[in-house]
């Protein structure tokens, strides 16, 4: 079909970094190509090298101002996979804890403050009846979070007063009125409260953070070996706070979130089922967070094509990066930067088969293009019967009268995001049931002692864990002690990833294909669908030198 014309968004605002998406439409409106970029060099890696390998952790944490507690684990585990060290059970605990409530933290900022006014015209909840707004939320929970019509009147003379103010603060630039929005005032109303409740939410929760981390963002309590969070363990207080924090947050989790999600699921119930925003179907998780006996809270596995009825072992050593398309080129083994002008209208240059436009390596498991995030967690751990998982993915396709592949969508991987928060709100609680009776039965190690002159000087090690975002690896090479490379696949890197020679998209661009544009100059529903993988595009981009020698400098044209 004849390409009419092109639409840029550059650049794709409320997630982290620079991500400019360009998608050619026909001339009903519906996209036939897409090419995603990642607009932002980092380098992070590069100031790892020949540093101490214990530092590895502080410095990799900074990848990321949002994914930070992620990158300061999967860096200190590297090195200790490295060393072989073996981490007391404790010290485990202690940075899943960190990390389950960062998950939460994640997911809800995620989808309120990122996500949710592509669904929500929050013009329109200014029209909702308080008393209406209040039965509509019993649809979709027993005991909706602040119902009451005190709340909802109150939220109402919130939002007038920042239109009466003529500004719209964080509701500014919206595409008010938009065909697209699919929600009752009422229901506008409901998500909305529920906006303004998740900006405390977010405070509360990143103290939960903070208490076994000393800090958050960027916890400084994980070192080479353990924790240092040993006063915090054995105080009862402190994880009486936790507990505490985290049992506000599943209220609102399992009294606001979840139901939301099945809110959106009815309301935008025809554009699941159409398949809106789904993706090529092959899904990555590398599983993770041991629970109880060999029970972990993610199962590991790889999904091909939509193809339900198995789930492949995951291999490591299957996962390729590849430039092809991405501003590096391959000199004897290593990828040096080579940055390719845009075209003269500041277009991206994507003609030709081997037209650079990203700077977004090219991960490939096996030689596919992967999915990797919430949705592909519940995936792989349902299918695979993982019984921790099975009841919370039943109830919520129970009640809103989906199946499995619905997921696979737009609005389902949202709700695959809260089925996930809903899960961990759960599980969490027994995780600190297992420290304390660990305590109880003096088990207080938080750390393996070593002598780090005597391990050997030259050592290599990987890490791969499931974080909010998807898999996240680490790998470090390290020569006389010191790190000679050090190498990262983020979450987005896998899901925002350029084409290749092989001309496979990755995930967000093949999300974009088939997807109807009503108004091109409001596109509203590229956003939506980019939404909906929670980009993070600082961790995204990464300089992989194989063999440790300096990178080329690089210059951008501005234009
Ligand atoms: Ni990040």
């Amino acid at each position: 079909m004849k390409t009419t014309k092109k639409i840029v968004i550059d650049p794709i605002t409320r997630i982290e970094g620079h991500l400019r998406a360009e998608v050619e439409v026909d001339e009903h409106g519906v996209v036939q190509e897409a090419y995603v970029s990642g607009q932002l060099f980092r380098g992070i890696e590069i100031i790892l090298k020949d540093r101490d390998p214990r530092d590895a952790g502080l410095l990799a944490g900074r990848i990321c101002g949002v994914c930070t507690n992620s990158h300061f684990r999967a860096a200190v585990s590297s090195v200790e996979d490295a060393y072989s060290l073996e981490l007391p059970k404790n010290a485990e605990i202690i940075r899943d804890l960190m990390a389950m409530a960062l998950f939460i933290q994640d997911h809800v900022v995620h989808f309120y403050h990122l996500h949710a006014l592509d669904f929500v015209d929050v013009v329109s909840a200014l029209e909702a009846d308080p008393k209406a707004t209040s039965k509509e939320a019993h649809k979709y929970s027993s005991a909706p979070y602040r119902n009451s019509n005190e709340h909802y009147e109150a939220t109402i003379a919130k939002l007038q007063n920042f239109v009466k103010a003529g500004k719209l603060g964080p509701f500014s630039n919206g595409y008010w009125g938009h065909s697209e929005y699919k929600l009752s005032p009422e229901q506008n109303l409901i998500i909305i409260s529920h906006y303004l409740e998740a900006l405390k939410f977010q405070t509360n929760i990143s103290k939960a953070v903070a208490i076994f981390g000393g800090k958050t963002p960027h916890p400084q309590s994980i070192v080479v070996g353990g924790v240092t969070s040993v006063a915090d363990m054995l105080n009862p207080q402190r994880l009486n706070d936790y507990l505490f924090i985290i049992k506000e947050a599943k209220e609102f989790v399992d009294r606001a979130y979840l139901p939301d999600m099945k809110l959106l699921s009815t309301a935008y119930r025809d554009e699941i089922k159409a398949g809106v925003g789904r993706a090529n179907g092959n899904f990555l998780s590398v599983g993770g967070y041991d629970f109880e006996g060999d029970q972990r809270l993610f199962c590991s596995g790889v999904i091909y094509g939509h193809d339900f009825t198995k789930v492949e072992p995951f291999n490591e050593h299957k996962i390729t990066e590849e430039i092809d398309r991405a501003w590096y080129k391959d000199v004897e083994g290593e990828h040096k930067i080579e940055y390719t002008d845009l075209n003269e209208d500041g277009s991206l240059k994507t003609d030709k088969k081997e037209d650079k436009y990203s700077w977004i390596k090219a991960p490939r498991y096996d030689g596919n293009t992967m999915e990797t995030g919430p949705l592909a967690r519940v995936l792989v751990s349902y299918i695979k019967d993982n019984s921790l998982i099975k009841s919370f993915v039943d109830e919520f396709l129970e009640s809103t009268s989906l199946e499995l592949i619905d997921l696979s969508t737009t609005v389902g991987r949202n709700a695959a995001r809260a089925i996930e928060t809903s899960y961990i709100c759960e599980y969490i609680f027994k995780l600190v049931s297992r420290l304390t009776q660990n305590i109880k039965y003096y088990d207080v190690d938080t750390w393996v002692k070593f002598d780090f002159d005597k391990l050997e000087s030259e050592a290599k090690g990987r890490a791969f864990f499931e974080v909010p975002r998807g898999v996240l690896s680490h790998f470090v090479k390290i020569k006389d002690k010191k790190i000679e490379n050090f190498s990262v696949i983020a979450p987005t890197t896998w899901n925002a990833t350029p084409k290749n020679f092989d001309g496979k998209r990755g995930a967000y661009e093949e999300a974009l294909i088939g997807l109807k544009i009503e108004d091109t100059s409001k596109p509203l529903e590229v956003l939506k669908v980019i939404h909906s993988f929670d980009p993070c595009l600082a961790c995204a981009v990464h300089v992989l030198d194989t063999k440790g020698k300096e990178l080329s400098h690089y210059k951008i044209k501005a234009f």
